[in-house]
């Protein structure tokens, strides 16, 4: 299937390739504080971000969605993770990201999500899309609810428990920075 990429205002957002892995591991896998909220799997920062380039892969293969690395507009560097992808053992989609730690707390997770559900929306053509968070990753409900997720139900997944969290293409704010997605000939 196609790969599409975005533009926001800061950043960058292209599906990942198996350069990005060593930036994935070291500046996300890690990083303690980035994994707090994560789930807890048996497996090195590297492992962990080939799980992730594979998911990403698997996904924009067989759908009009995946995952992306995040770049910093300004320098080109590697700076978090997103993507719409599988909800495990669901077909519901879900949105998920990471964010290094150097880049928190300037509004980057908020605008990244925004683009993320906007091309949800507007190019995957989805009718809903799924988030979930540790009630203790505050940031992260921060980030969901200011573009529009509403709580739906407390949940296990991954092995943590969750507050559940879904957006209709209705409940959606678009908010009024940048937004860019561009088809990629890859
Ligand atoms: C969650 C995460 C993506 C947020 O990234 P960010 O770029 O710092 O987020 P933003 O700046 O867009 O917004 C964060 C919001 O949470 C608030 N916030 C941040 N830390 C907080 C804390 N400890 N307590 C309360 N609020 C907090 C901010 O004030 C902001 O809200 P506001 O806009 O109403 O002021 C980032 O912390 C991260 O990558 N964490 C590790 C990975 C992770 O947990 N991913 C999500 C899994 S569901």
């Amino acid at each position: 299937m196609a790969k599409y990429g975005l533009e926001t205002a800061r950043c960058r957002l292209r599906p990942p390739r198996p350069d990005d892995l060593d930036e994935w591991a070291s500046k996300l896998f890690a990083d303690p504080d980035v994994m707090r909220y994560m789930p807890k799997r048996v497996m090195t920062p590297r492992e962990n971000a080939e799980r992730a380039l594979r998911s990403s892969d698997q996904s924009w293969s067989t759908r009009n969605h995946g995952g992306w690395a995040i770049l910093d507009q300004s320098d080109g560097q590697i700076i978090g993770r997103c993507g719409l992808e599988y909800l495990e053992a669901t077909d519901e989609v879900e949105l998920g990201y990471g964010l290094a730690r150097a880049v928190w707390g300037k509004g980057i997770a908020t605008e990244v999500v925004r683009a993320c559900v906007r091309f949800g929306f507007e190019s995957a053509s989805l009718k809903t899309i799924v988030a979930v968070v540790v009630p203790e990753n505050i940031a992260s409900w921060r980030v969901l609810e200011h573009v529009g997720f509403v709580f739906e139900k407390t949940a296990v997944y991954y092995d943590l428990d969750v507050i559940y969290y879904s957006i209709i293409a209705e409940q959606f704010q678009y908010g009024d920075s940048f937004y860019r997605a561009r088809l990629l000939d890859e």
